[in-house]
């Protein structure tokens, strides 16, 4: 099996949309390994994002994800990686595709940063980075 970093963001956490993400991840049949209420430091951010430093939306995005407390998840199923993000969705929410989480719980607000809801490792490489970063 393989294991997967899902973070439902700090925009997805204030909307109260957690639980409308967990029943989806739920619902696909994925498993629930570990969850947690995280209020990120500055310094997990860099490290979790490392790729975009020095990238225009880098700054903003460090901000948005410092505004409030996200849901970090681990979870497990063989493919969740690209499964998961087959279920969020593509990055931009305002076309990602009706269906996704992005798609159907997204858009544009006109900020610095999308706001984009959730964030998933990329490959297997990127998860098992981060979910050390997140969980140890
Ligand atoms: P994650 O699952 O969050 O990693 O999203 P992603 O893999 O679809 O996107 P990527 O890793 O390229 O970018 C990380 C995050 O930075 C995105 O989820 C957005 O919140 C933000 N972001 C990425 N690209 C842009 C951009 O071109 N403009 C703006 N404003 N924000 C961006
Ligand atoms: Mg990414």
């Amino acid at each position: 099996t393989e294991e997967t970093l899902v973070l439902v963001k700090p925009d997805g956490v204030a909307r109260g949309l957690t639980g409308a993400i967990l029943a989806r991840i739920e619902a696909k049949g994925y498993a629930l390994v570990d969850i947690a209420l995280v209020e990120p430091e500055r310094d997990t951010l860099e490290r979790h994002y490392a790729e975009h430093a020095g990238k225009p939306f880098y700054e903003p995005l460090l901000e948005f994800m410092m505004s409030g407390p996200s849901v970090a998840i681990r979870l497990a199923g063989n493919r969740v990686i690209e499964g998961f993000r087959s279920l969020a969705g593509t990055t931009d929410p305002t076309t990602a595709a009706p269906g996704t989480i992005r798609g159907d719980f997204g858009r544009d607000w006109g900020l610095a940063v999308q706001q984009n809801l959730v964030h998933g490792s990329d490959s297997p490489e990127s998860a098992a980075r981060e979910l050390e970063i997140w969980f140890g």
